[in-house]
């Protein structure tokens, strides 16, 4: 089948009451947009346009020339928008999805699913059904007593019969491509003013075509978003789906409600997430590691056998065995190597603490290398910005600081050398060699007392 899929997304979302664009609320960390087109990818089709309205330009400035847009000014309906793509969709397509920008949880299998009903029959009209006891203003699917579909009606044009059908219209149809464009000028003007894709079904019917109807195996699936109820419905929804598959893979989750992992992250098996966890954008957790309660993860890659607690966590990189935390704050660029201790209240940023590295108590450290095994005192601080410039600080193999030292950068502390507890170091201390007093005067000595 040569498949074109078009995207629904020109609303403004007047129900959401907001200024963003309702495609482009983001739901764990991805706008619904992205949902929709990620679901739709493993299809395979030739062409991908998504009907653009309101703020095109920032729908386009995502996507970029990813798919093809449509623009349609004024939204006159599903029907006008459907309308719109045929104009710059090439015409080598035989069949065409279309599928509205608003339901994110529609999985690929079940439009493969509604491929399959499709093409196994002979009619020129696929659609998907929900049967549920919250209609949720879905359009009713009205059947002829033969049981075949008849039609679709809108809430607000149901009797009061019909309102209480509870067979809906999940919005997702696929049509063959000729009969959709000779059909879609034919839509009647609804009550409303606008143009129904819905009318359609109808309209199929009336020329003596059968439309074929699949109902989706996972009701869940049809939750649409026209308010910010709904986003918070959906978001829980797809929030229990991704912890599902987490713990089917082996996680332990112990509260799932609140336990909020993006789509683009990995966790090996063993790890447990305690409550109140965040693991957003590319993180990569490896296994048996404890992470939480009270934890943010952004970006960051974390070895096996870690242990993160209270803590937040930023672009950064903790290899194997390294715990941090309760209140720990890693930055952009900070790299824990192999068995790291980082105790509380301490912030690294920009810098890589070297194999056993401890810092157990109140530090902050920015632009510091240092080696393995260096023991970085209670309170210390490297002065890493004079006012214009960051300036870095190296620290050698086995060195320690003392508490309360001031490392004022550009400063390098040779290995096994010592700092006094309060000094503040401006010169370079060299190995085996003690500082101390402030500013610190060096003392050379092969085993500088403590
Ligand atoms: C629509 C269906 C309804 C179905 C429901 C579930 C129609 C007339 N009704 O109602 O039967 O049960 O979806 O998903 O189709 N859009 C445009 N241009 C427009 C109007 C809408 O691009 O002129 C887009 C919207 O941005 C949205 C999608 O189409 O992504 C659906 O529009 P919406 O207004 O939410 O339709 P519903 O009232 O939910
Ligand atoms: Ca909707």
């Amino acid at each position: 089948m040569k498949l074109a899929v078009v995207v629904m997304a020109a609303g403004q979302g007047t129900r959401m009451k907001s200024t963003l664009p309702k495609v482009l609320h983001p739901i764990l960390g991805k706008i619904l947009l992205r949902h929709v087109v990620d679901a739709v990818k493993p299809l395979a089709p030739r062409h991908i346009v998504a009907v653009v309205g309101h703020q095109a330009e920032r729908i386009q400035a995502t996507f970029g020339d990813e798919i093809l847009y449509a623009h349609q000014t004024p939204q006159l309906g599903t029907g006008h928008a459907v309308q719109q793509a045929q104009a710059v969709l090439p015409d080598d397509v035989d069949a065409v999805l279309v599928v509205p920008g608003d339901l994110p949880l529609l999985t690929s299998d079940t439009f493969q699913q509604l491929l399959t009903i499709y093409q196994d029959s002979a009619g020129v009209l696929a659609l998907l059904t929900v049967a549920r006891d919250d209609p949720q203003g879905f359009g009713r699917i009205i059947r002829h007593q033969s049981g075949t579909v008849a039609a679709i009606v809108e809430e607000a044009d149901c009797t009061v019969d019909q309102k209480s059908i509870r067979e809906l219209n999940v919005g997702a149809y696929l049509f063959q491509a000729d009969w959709l464009w000779t059909n879609l000028p034919h839509i009647p003007l609804s009550p409303k003013g606008e143009y129904y894709v819905t009318d359609l079904v109808s309209l199929a019917v009336s020329q003596g075509h059968s439309v074929q109807a699949q109902p989706v195996t996972n009701p869940e699936e049809a939750l649409g978003i026209n308010t910010r109820v709904h986003l918070a419905q959906v978001e829980a929804a797809m929030q229990q789906r991704i912890n599902r598959r987490w713990m089917e893979a082996g996680v332990t989750i112990i509260n799932p409600a609140s336990t909020y992992i993006e789509l683009d992250v990995t966790i090996g098996p063993d790890t447990t997430l305690y409550p109140n966890t965040y693991l957003q954008g590319q993180t990569y957790i490896g296994q048996s590691c404890v992470i939480g309660p009270n934890s943010l993860v952004q970006n960051s890659t974390i070895g096996d056998n870690c242990l993160l607690r209270f803590s937040v966590v930023e672009e950064a990189t903790m290899e194997n065995n390294v715990d941090i935390g309760p209140f720990a704050h890693l930055r952009k660029g900070a790299h824990l190597a192999e068995g790291v201790h980082m105790g509380n209240f301490g912030e690294v940023k920009n810098s890589y603490l070297g194999p056993g590295t401890k810092m157990g108590h109140f530090s902050y450290l920015g632009d510091i290398t240092t080696g393995t095994n260096v023991n970085i005192g209670a309170g210390t601080i490297t002065c890493n910005y004079d006012g214009v410039n960051k300036n870095p600080t190296t620290v050698g193999d086995d060195a320690f600081i003392g508490s309360d030292t001031m490392l004022v950068a550009p400063v390098n502390i040779g290995k096994n050398s010592k700092t006094g507890a309060g000094s503040v170091v401006t010169k370079d201390v060299p190995d085996d060699s003690l500082a101390y007093g402030v500013p610190a005067r060096i003392k050379k000595s092969n085993n500088p007392p403590r």
